[in-house]
């Protein structure tokens, strides 16, 4: 797929209490640099990243002009402003103990503020890290405007001479990446119903920034470690650092440098940096894929012809016969058939080259919707056996 500028992949380490071995960062040399420390988030942007694009980041240019679909609903969500001292004293000083992750911009901590005794995640950018002002900027901004039940709360920030914290509403269940490839110590596997429940709620979230924000919004940043989940596997898309403002009026597509993640990012962007809609389409894609397969995106465990997902996955769509092969080996089984065909079929939609062929957000919420409700019932759907985990069955597929 070769996304020459989207960022690292799993190349660079990063620390994670849930999985020592998660290592999905962003590009330092993608980023542009950060700006001088002025306290006042919007009149950072203004003079934010001059180069970058015919349009604008969601915040850069706009600050001013975005409106949230409802004022009301953009009062209720407005970011608290907190000290730098609330911050330290919500997190014990940042003690190990409420350390929760690590990202590109810096480490995460488990908190809880003073005031409120609301329980909260503190994101604290790294002042030596890859991301940065412009980040943090876009971060504020785009989520103080958004209000949906499939985008992270941000509760508030904390901009403090080079002090820069993010309060996030806290969400126990951690990162969907933590549940599909983090170490499972006693922790089952996602099973096949919270897994199109997740996808569902990840695309109703990114339907949201399509859809219904004004201006509409370009995610750029669809991966799995950017969805987090509440109890009962409900799913919020977090991390707008990278959003953008998506084409206005006439125009198709806006030119930007080429950002997100290697193995997520749209080929067509990739090689034209031309950004559309259905650049997020195909990022949702390979989410999904690695939903049901339980694969990375990039893999270089594996043999060579398996190491990019979306490259090993494309002849099978091909061939009905072997879809069973492409299920996770974790589920055992436990999938509904008709259910799997359907569910690669949007995959196989969101992944098409062509990105007009790419259906629009609003089709695969529906969709999914769909397939959320069409739950594996064990009494009801026998185990599946697959010859790629248990030597039973030549062609893949056994009917029900
Ligand atoms: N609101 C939150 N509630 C609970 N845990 C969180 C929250 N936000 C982040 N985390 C934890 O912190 C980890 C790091 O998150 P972060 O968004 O900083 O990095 P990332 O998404 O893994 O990488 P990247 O920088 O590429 O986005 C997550 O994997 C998750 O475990
Ligand atoms: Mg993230």
């Amino acid at each position: 797929m070769g996304c020459f500028f989207c960022s690292g992949g799993y190349s660079s380490a990063k620390r994670s209490p849930q999985n020592k071995r998660k290592n999905n960062t962003k590009n330092n040399q993608s980023h542009p640099s950060p700006d001088n420390s002025n306290l006042n988030p919007s009149s950072e942007l203004k003079k934010d990243n001059p180069k970058e694009s015919n349009q604008s980041s969601v915040a850069n240019e706009n600050d001013d002009k975005i409106k949230s679909p409802n004022n009301k609903e953009s009062n209720k969500t407005k970011a608290r402003k907190f000290t730098f001292a609330q911050l330290v004293t919500a997190t014990n000083n940042f003690k190990a103990a409420n350390f929760l992750g690590e990202g590109g911009f810096g480490k995460v901590y488990k908190g809880k503020l003073e005031d409120t005794h609301e329980i909260v995640a503190i994101k604290r950018l790294d002042l030596d890290g890859s991301q940065g002002i412009r980040e943090f900027v876009v971060e504020v901004l785009t989520l103080s405007m958004a209000n949906h039940p499939n985008l992270v709360k941000l509760i508030g920030y904390c901009a403090e001479a080079e002090q820069r914290l993010l309060v996030y509403e806290y969400m126990p269940l951690g990162s969907l990446e933590d549940h599909l490839h983090g170490v499972r110590v006693n922790r089952k596997p996602l099973d096949w119903n919270a897994r199109m429940k997740i996808a569902a709620g990840a695309a109703r979230g990114l339907e949201y920034l399509h859809d219904r924000m004004n201006p509409p919004v370009i995610y750029r940043d669809l991966k799995c470690s950017n969805i987090l989940l509440n109890e009962e596997y409900h799913a919020k898309l977090s991390d707008f650092g990278l959003a953008k403002v998506g084409p206005l009026g006439d125009k198709t597509h806006v030119s930007t440098r080429v950002m997100g993640t290697y193995g997520y990012c749209a080929p067509d962007y990739a090689l034209t940096g031309q950004l559309t809609f259905k650049s997020d389409i195909y990022s949702f894609g390979v989410l999904l894929l690695e939903l049901i397969t339980g694969r990375r995106p990039i893999d270089n465990t594996k043999p060579t012809s398996e190491q990019n997902l979306v490259t090993w996955a494309r002849p099978l769509f091909k061939e009905r016969k072997k879809f069973s092969r492409m299920v996770d080996p974790m589920l055992e089984g436990k999938y509904p058939v008709r259910g799997l065909y359907q569910a690669l079929a949007i995959a196989a939609m969101c992944l098409q080259e062509q990105p007009n062929m790419r259906p629009l957000v609003a089709d695969v919420v529906t969709a999914l919707n769909y397939l959320a409700t069409q739950k594996y019932d064990p009494l009801i759907h026998p185990v599946q056996r697959s010859r790629y985990w248990s030597n039973l069955d030549q062609d893949g597929v056994v009917s029900p």
